[in-house]
C-alpha cells in the first residue's frame, strides 16, 4: 500500500495517476491496470446514480460507494470526496464529519472542494486525516459557477494561486486542479511542494485524474471537452444486451450447456 508519503514524493519523479470508481467491481479493474490512486468522487451522483449535479450526495452514499470500492481496490490508495454541504456549516461539524467519512469508508485520505475551509484542513490534519484540496472548477458550485473553466483572468489565477499555497499550509498533501488554464496549473505546480493533479488543466501537473464512465464511456454520452475515451463499454454492452434480447425472445438462450440436467420428476 502506499502512503501519503510516497504520494508526496512522486511529486519530483513520476507521473500520479488517478481514475474514479465507486463500487467493487470499477475498484477492481482500476487495481488490475495499476493506477496510483482510486478517487471515490461525488462525481457518483452524476454517474452512477443519474443526478444532473453532485449535490444531492450526502455523507453516507459516499460511504457506503467508498467501501464497496474498497473491496475492490485491493492495496491501492483510496481518495473519497467529502461531499456537498459537509464541511461549511461550522469548522466542527466540518472536523466531525470528515473524522466519520474517513473513519467509516477505509479510505486513506479524504477531499475537500474549495479555498473556505482552511480550518476544517487544519482540524483535520491534526487528528491524523490525510486531505486532498480542489481548487478550479468545484462541481459542488455548480449552481453558481456552472461546468465550465475557472481562473480564466490574471486577477482570479493570482486569488486561486494564492488559495493553493494557503492549502499547502493549512497541512493538504496533495490538490486537484480542475478545468483552468494550463499556465496558471503550471504555476501552481511549480509554487507548491504538494502533489497536483489535474482534470482539464493541461500537462504540466503532477498528475491526471479522469471519470471512469467518462474514459471508458460507459453510461455517460455527453463528454467534457478534456475527456479522452479510451474504451467504448456503451457499444459493447449494448451489443451484449441486444443479443441476450434476441436469443430469449428466439427461444435460442438458455440451451443444454446452461441447464441442469438431473430429472426429479418420474
Ligand atoms: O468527483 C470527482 O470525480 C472529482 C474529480 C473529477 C476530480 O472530484
Ligand atoms: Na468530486
Amino acid at each position: 500500500m502506499k502512503s501519503t508519503a510516497d504520494l508526496i514524493s512522486m511529486k519530483n519523479n513520476d507521473r500520479i495517476v488517478m481514475v474514479t470508481a465507486y463500487d467493487y467491481p470499477s475498484a477492481k479493474l482500476a487495481e488490475q491496470a495499476d493506477v496510483d490512486v482510486i478517487l471515490v468522487g461525488d462525481s457518483l451522483g452524476m454517474v452512477v446514480l443519474g443526478y444532473e449535479s453532485p449535490v444531492q450526495v450526502t455523507l453516507d452514499d459516499m460511504i457506503h460507494h467508498a467501501k464497496a470500492a474498497r473491496r475492490g481496490a485491493g492495496d491501492t490508495f483510496i481518495v473519497v470526496d467529502m461531499p456537498f454541504g459537509s464541511h461549511h456549516t461550522d469548522v466542527n461539524e466540518g472536523i466531525k464529519n470528515g473524522i466519520r467519512l474517513y473513519q467509516n469508508s477505509d479510505a486513506n485520505m479524504i477531499k475537500m472542494e474549495g479555498a473556505d475551509s482552511f480550518d476544517v484542513i487544519r482540524g483535520l490534519v491534526k487528528a491524523g486525516v490525510p486531505v486532498c484540496g480542489h481548487l478550479g472548477l468545484t462541481p459542488q458550485h455548480f449552481g453558481i459557477t456552472g461546468f465550465k473553466m475557472q481562473a480564466g483572468d490574471a486577477e482570479q489565477a493570482e486569488q486561486l494561486l494564492q488559495d493553493a499555497k494557503a492549502l499547502e499550509a493549512a497541512g493538504a498533501s496533495m490538490m486537484v486542479l480542475e478545468a483552468i488554464p494550463m499556465d496558471l496549473a503550471k504555476k501552481v505546480t511549480e509554487s507548491v511542494s504538494i502533489p497536483t493533479i489535474g482534470i482539464g488543466a493541461g500537462i504540466h501537473t503532477d498528475g491526471q485524474v479522469l471519470v471512469y464512465h467518462d474514459l471508458l464511456q460507459y453510461g455517460s454520452d455527453r463528454l467534457p471537452k478534456f475527456v479522452k475515451p479510451y474504451a467504448d463499454i456503451n457499444s459493447v454492452a449494448v451489443e451484449g444486451l441486444t443479443n441476450y434480447r434476441n436469443e430469449v425472445k428466439s427461444r435460442m438462450f438458455p440451451t443444454e450447456e446452461t441447464t441442469y440436467k438431473k430429472r426429479v420428476y418420474e
